[in-house]
C-alpha cells in the first residue's frame, strides 16, 4: 500500500501548527526546554513522519524531505525567539524585585591612617625630591667602619661618646645615625651626589620624654664641584620654610667629625629658639675615604631626628606617645 505525499505534508503542517501554539503559550524557560525535546528531539514526531517515506513513490521523497526540514527550522526559529522574550521578561522581573534602598544604613569600615612619624618623613622626602634629590637607604646593622671610621671618627676620639652605641656579639653595631648611608652611597656612585637618607637608628639611651633607644633620622647630602656654605644655607632655608613657613632661623657653630665647619640649626617657633638639626660642609677626610678628590669636590650634609621634628611640629610633650599605639592619640594627626 502506498502513501500519498499530500498525507505526509498534512501531518508535517499539523506538527508545525501544534508546536507553534504550544511555544506561544509556554511561559517559562523550563517549559520551553521540554517543548524543544518534544518537537525537535530524536523521538519526536518529525522523524516518525519521515519513517513513513519508504512507502512513497521515490520521485516524491525529496519534496517531503525538504518540507520536513522547513518545518524543523520554523519550529527552531520560533523556539529561539520565545527564549529571548522569556529571558528578557525574567530580567525585567528581577530588576523590579531587587530594588536597592539607598537610604538604608551602610556598613562602617574605619579607614587607617599614615603614622605621624611616617607622614613627617614623607613630607621631608617630598621637599628634597622637589629639589632634585633621590632617596638612598642602607642596613641598620653596621660595621664600625661605615658608622664611625669612614666618617672621620678616630678610634678613641671622644666624639664617639656622643653616640652611645649598641654593640652586637659579633663585633658589629646597630647604626647610631643614618650618616653611614653617605659612605655606602658614595662608594658606589660617582659625584655629583644629591641624596636623602631616611631610616631607623639605635642608641643606648635611657627612655624618657625626649629619648628612645630606637628612633628615626633623615639626612641629606650634596656633593659637587663648587658647593659652598651658602648653598647649604639656602637649602636649609628652602627646606625649613616649606615645613614651618617663614620662621626665623639661625646657625650656631658646632662639631661633628664628618663635617668642617659644622653647625647646629635653630628655628624660632612659638616664641622660642628650638634646636632642630645638625649640618656642615663635608670633611675632606670623608671624601678621601670614598675616593673622591677633595681638591675638586666639596659638599654639604645635614641630619635631623624625626621624633624631635614631630614633637616640635605637632607640639608633642612626650615622644614615647608616638610608640604607644594609642589610637586616641594617633587619630589627631
Ligand atoms: N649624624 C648626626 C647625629 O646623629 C647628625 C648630623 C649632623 C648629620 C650633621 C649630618 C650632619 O649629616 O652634617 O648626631
Amino acid at each position: 500500500m502506498t502513501v500519498q505525499p499530500t498525507e505526509l505534508e498534512a501531518q508535517l503542517d499539523a506538527i508545525r501548527q501544534e508546536a507553534q501554539q504550544a511555544l506561544a503559550a509556554a511561559n517559562s524557560l523550563d517549559l520551553l526546554e521540554q517543548l524543544r525535546v518534544k518537537y525537535l528531539g530524536k523521538k519526536g514526531p518529525i522523524p516518525q513522519v519521515l519513517g513513513g517515506m519508504g512507502k512513497l513513490d521515490p520521485g516524491d521523497r525529496p519534496r517531503i524531505g525538504a518540507r520536513a526540514n522547513e518545518v524543523k527550522e520554523a519550529i527552531q526559529t520560533e523556539l529561539e525567539q520565545r527564549k529571548i522574550a522569556l529571558q528578557a521578561a525574567q530580567l525585567q522581573a528581577a530588576l523590579e524585585s531587587e530594588t536597592l534602598d539607598v537610604t538604608m544604613p551602610g556598613v562602617y569600615h574605619p579607614q587607617g591612617k599614615v603614622h605621624p612619624l611616617n607622614s613627617i618623613m614623607d613630607r621631608v622626602i617630598d621637599i628634597f625630591v622637589g629639589l632634585g634629590y633621590t632617596v638612598a637607604e642602607g642596613p641598620e646593622m653596621e660595621t664600625d667602619y661605615y658608622n664611625f671610621e669612614a666618617l672621620n671618627f678616630l678610634p678613641d676620639h671622644p666624639a664617639r661618646d656622643m653616640q652611645d652605641t649598641l654593640f652586637l656579639p659579633d663585633g658589629n653595631i646597630l647604626r647610631t645615625h643614618t650618616s653611614s648611608v653617605q659612605i655606602r652611597y658614595m662608594e658606589e656612585n660617582e659625584p655629583p651626589v644629591r641624596i636623602i637618607m631616611p631610616g631607623r637608628c639605635y642608641r643606648r639611651d635611657t627612655v624618657d620624654a625626649t629619648h628612645t633607644a630606637v628612633f628615626h633620622q633623615i639626612e641629606f647630602l650634596a656633593i659637587d664641584e663648587g658647593l659652598t656654605f651658602t648653598d647649604l644655607k639656602g637649602t636649609l632655608r628652602m627646606f625649613l620654610e616649606q615645613l614651618f613657613g617663614e620662621v626665623p632661623i639661625r646657625m650656631r657653630p658646632s662639631f661633628f667629625p664628618f663635617t668642617e665647619p659644622s653647625a647646629e640649626v635653630d628655628l624660632q617657633w612659638k616664641g622660642r629658639w628650638l634646636e632642630i638639626m645638625g649640618c656642615g660642609m663635608v670633611d675632606p677626610n670623608v671624601l678621601k675615604a670614598v675616593g673622591y678628590d677633595p681638591e675638586v669636590y666639596t659638599g654639604f650634609a645635614g641630619g635631623l631626628g624625626v621624633e624631635r621634628l614631630a614633637a616640635v611640629l605637632y607640639q608633642i610633650d612626650d615622644i614615647r606617645r608616638l610608640y604607644n599605639s594609642d589610637l586616641r592619640f594617633l587619630k589627631q594627626f
